[in-house]
């Protein structure tokens, strides 16, 4: 067993909504083979509960191996989708001024901060978050779940969000499936 491996679990929001991905994106006879390869067929997600994290992986792995698309490309692609559920879930914790980078600054300590007190399974990744320049943060993704890739996908969503996908830049600067993923992101003029 990978030393990484450990007894945790994803909030079914995830699952629901990678669920729905799948179903859009491709179809549902897909998502249903999908569970079938990942060992998990007969169980339903929904958004109330907790799932094992080796869930995750193996729907992730497996949804690679039928499309040919590399794992980490398929994350970053789920982690576009998740955006604008994520945000209307929360709304109430945003600011309407913020944008990109400021969402970025105050996630850790508004959004995954009150995913943690919701529930005392969930355990959203820390981000730190530094403004390194007026026009620029840098993302530290801690997990060992290794979703950096997930993690890209989520902040190239963000600016697709605020509509400001065209002046945002996104440069993971370490490898994604890294326990520690550093990600920069600069706002251009
Ligand atoms: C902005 C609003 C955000 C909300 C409401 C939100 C909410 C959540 C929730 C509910 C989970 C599931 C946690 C669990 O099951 O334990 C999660 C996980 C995650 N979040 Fe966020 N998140 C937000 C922003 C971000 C951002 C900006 C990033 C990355 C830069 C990010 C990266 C991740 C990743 C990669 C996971 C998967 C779990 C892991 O890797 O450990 N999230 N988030």
């Amino acid at each position: 067993m990978d030393f990484w491996v450990f007894d945790s679990s994803m909030h079914g929001t995830i699952f629901t909504l990678l669920k729905r991905y799948v179903q859009t994106q491709y179809d549902h006879s897909t998502w249903i083979r999908l569970v079938e390869a990942a060992g998990i067929s007969g169980l339903d997600f929904d958004h109330k509960h907790v799932y094992p994290d080796e869930h995750m992986y193996a729907l992730v792995g497996h949804a690679a191996e039928m499309t040919g698309i590399p794992a980490a490309e398929l994350q970053e692609k789920f982690g576009e989708y998740l955006v604008p559920d994520l945000l209307y879930m929360y709304q109430k914790l945003m600011d309407p001024g913020w944008r990109t980078l400021e969402m970025l600054e105050h996630t850790e300590k508004v959004m995954h901060k009150r995913v943690r007190e919701e529930h005392e399974d969930n355990a959203p990744p820390v981000l730190d978050v530094r403004r390194v320049a007026p026009d620029e943060v840098v993302v530290e993704y801690v997990s060992k779940r290794r979703m950096g890739a997930l993690a890209v996908g989520i902040v190239r969503g963000l600016a697709t969000y605020f509509d400001e996908a065209d002046r945002i830049e996104v440069t993971p600067t370490t490898r994604e499936d890294g326990e520690h993923v550093h990600i920069r992101v600069r706002r251009l003029a």
